[in-house]
């Protein structure tokens, strides 16, 4: 029925459909002209792309302005953007300040697969258990995050000032078990912490305390690096306090949480606060020393475990302490993944040998040690840089004597720390190509275009083998340890031996394979060192 009850026309009927579909085309074309316009606002607003960028950008620009005013360039940014499994496989990808940035990327081309996983958990501020091979960039894999976080404030110390009268706040504290070694961290720890505008200061025996006194209050230092021993010195001394120190590493924490440290490292735990984080690096991590760490790190989930195995492939696997193989102690964590991280970090801890450094082995008893190591020194390509190991303070005396035309110098724990670091020196300037040394010198040091190491004298056990033999091969670089075997005394050491040259794709020598079922001692029975004192020492 039309309208007024008027019966409409034909002609009308299809007037009036003209005009709605008139009007329909209308609205389809407002619609179509409004979601033009909403896409063209999306446009206009800044993508996140855009927006890093600009950030970017601005980092940039206060870079530049602070570099001009020749202050420190502050940190840009508190949290890890990360996701904390995937890791930072890029500098451009951490938050840090682009400084830090800049001078990463002008020494390196990416960060190493220990940087790359443990920067988001130390960013954080969680506790960390991180094992990786000898020369994969562990030192600048803690001193970030913990520069960092000072920096930025992310660690929330810093507020307080000293508790005892004129006692220095540290706000960091990294301990490491040789004087050398807190040097060389030190030493890194400075470069970068200048970039920041965090002060940092080492502490450590055989030099005068007065001197490291004066030097400690006349620049406050936020992260300290100290040796056990001169650390508790000042601690007694109340000229350190640790009551708002928000983070500890223990650099060849397994050597740190050997029975010879155990008290002054608990008087300096007992000196910090609860609320800290810890964090624990290693080349290797035998299980005799996990119990011994898990008094001190949080429980359950609370701390990351990080074991990078062979091929740089990184396990990471969150779980209680007692997932890193404490075994018994309850803890949390729920079963499953408590089960799953004991078994990634045994078979992760398994012995297995770095390609990156060949191993060659010489059958030479007492008498012919010198001769052999004569004969090999002599067949060296020009150019070469050596670390002979011997066991006592005495035989590296005597070696370097012997030596002498080859240019030497040596290391051990009776010399003057001024003898040692003018040792150590001349060593690294290469004036002296050929260094003898005692442990005191197997872990840590960094010293470039080390070319072989020679174990004149076995090592002690598993992992000082393993820590000896990785001063070469570092970074990347190929190198040499060559070892001798006196089958008077190192029958024990055979299988262990024999396991990891075989795991590197070694070959091992008939004489020395003839023993693969010596009985072996504690210190280097290999199902035990795969069980109970695992060294680590990744392929290249
Ligand atoms: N991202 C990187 N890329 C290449 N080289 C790096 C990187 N980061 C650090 N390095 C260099 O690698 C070398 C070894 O680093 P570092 O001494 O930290 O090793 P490490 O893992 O602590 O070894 P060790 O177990 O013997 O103590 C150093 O010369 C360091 O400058
Ligand atoms: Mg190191």
């Amino acid at each position: 029925m039309g309208k007024d009850g008027v019966e409409m026309t034909k002609e009308e009927k299809a007037a009036k459909k003209a005009k709605k579909e008139a009007k329909r085309a209308l609205e389809a074309a407002e619609e179509e002209r409004a979601a033009k316009k909403a896409k063209t606002d999306d446009d206009l607003s800044p993508t996140k792309e855009g927006k890093e960028e600009k950030a970017a950008k601005k980092a940039a620009k206060e870079e530049k302005k602070a570099k001009k005013e020749g202050k420190a360039a502050k940190a840009t940014e508190a949290a890890p953007a990360a996701d904390a499994d995937a890791g930072f496989t890029t500098f451009a990808a951490t938050p840090f300040a682009p400084a830090v940035k800049n001078a990463l990327s002008s020494g390196y081309s990416s960060p190493t697969s220990i940087q790359t996983h443990a920067w988001p958990a130390a960013l954080t501020g969680r506790d960390l258990i991180a094992i990786a091979k000898t020369g994969s960039g562990k030192t600048l894999a803690f001193l970030l995050p913990l520069l960092h976080r000072m920096s930025t404030g992310a660690d929330g110390g810093g507020g307080r000032s000293s508790g005892a009268g004129a006692a220095v706040a540290v706000r960091a504290l990294v301990m490491s078990p040789t004087r050398e070694l807190a040097s060389q961290i030190h030493a890194e720890g400075e470069r970068f912490g200048k970039l920041l505008g965090v002060p940092t200061a080492v502490v450590y025996g055989g030099t005068p305390v007065r001197e490291q006194k004066a030097a400690l209050l006349a620049k406050p230092p936020s992260l300290l690096v100290a040796t056990p021993g001169r650390l508790v010195d000042l601690l007694d001394q109340q000229l350190i306090w640790l009551g708002d120190c928000k983070a500890i590493v223990l650099d060849e924490a397994d050597r740190l949480l050997d029975m010879g440290f155990e008290p002054q490292l608990k008087k300096t735990f007992s000196a910090l606060p609860e609320a800290r984080q810890t964090l624990l690096f290693s080349a290797t991590w035998p299980k005799t020393v996990r119990k011994l760490a898990s008094k001190y790190l949080k429980e359950g989930e609370g701390t990351k475990h990080l074991f990078l195995g062979g091929g740089d492939a990184a396990r990471a696997e969150d779980g209680s302490s007692d997932a890193a193989g404490g075994g018994g102690g309850g803890g949390g964590g729920g079963g499953g993944s408590a089960a799953a991280a004991a078994a990634a970090a045994e078979a992760a801890c398994e012995l297995s040998a770095n390609t990156a450094v060949s191993q060659a082995f010489v059958h030479a008893t007492d008498d012919e040690k010198d001769a052999k190591l004569y004969q090999s020194l002599c067949e060296l390509e020009e150019g070469a840089r050596v670390i002979v190991f011997a066991n006592t303070k005495r035989r590296v005396d005597n070696l370097a004597k012997t030596f002498a035309e080859f240019g030497t110098c040596a290391i051990h724990g009776d010399k003057q720390q001024k003898d040692r670091e003018s040792a150590l020196a001349a060593f690294i300037a290469n004036k002296a190509p050929l260094m003898v040394a005692t442990d005191v010198a197997a872990r840590g040091l960094d010293i470039k275009l080390v070319t072989h190491v020679y174990n004149y004298d076995m090592a002690r056990d598993v992992e000082s083998y393993v820590h000896r033999i990785g001063r070469t091969g570092r970074a990347g670089a190929l190198g040499k340890a060559i070892t001798f075997w006196n089958p008077d005394y190192d029958k024990e050491c055979a299988p262990a031996l024999i396991r990891i040259a075989r795991k590197a794709g070694q070959p091992v020598p008939d004489w020395l394979a003839k023993h693969e079922n010596a009985k072996a001692t504690k210190l280097w029975n290999v199902d035990k060192a795969d069980k109970e004192a695992e060294a680590l020492l990744m392929g290249a």
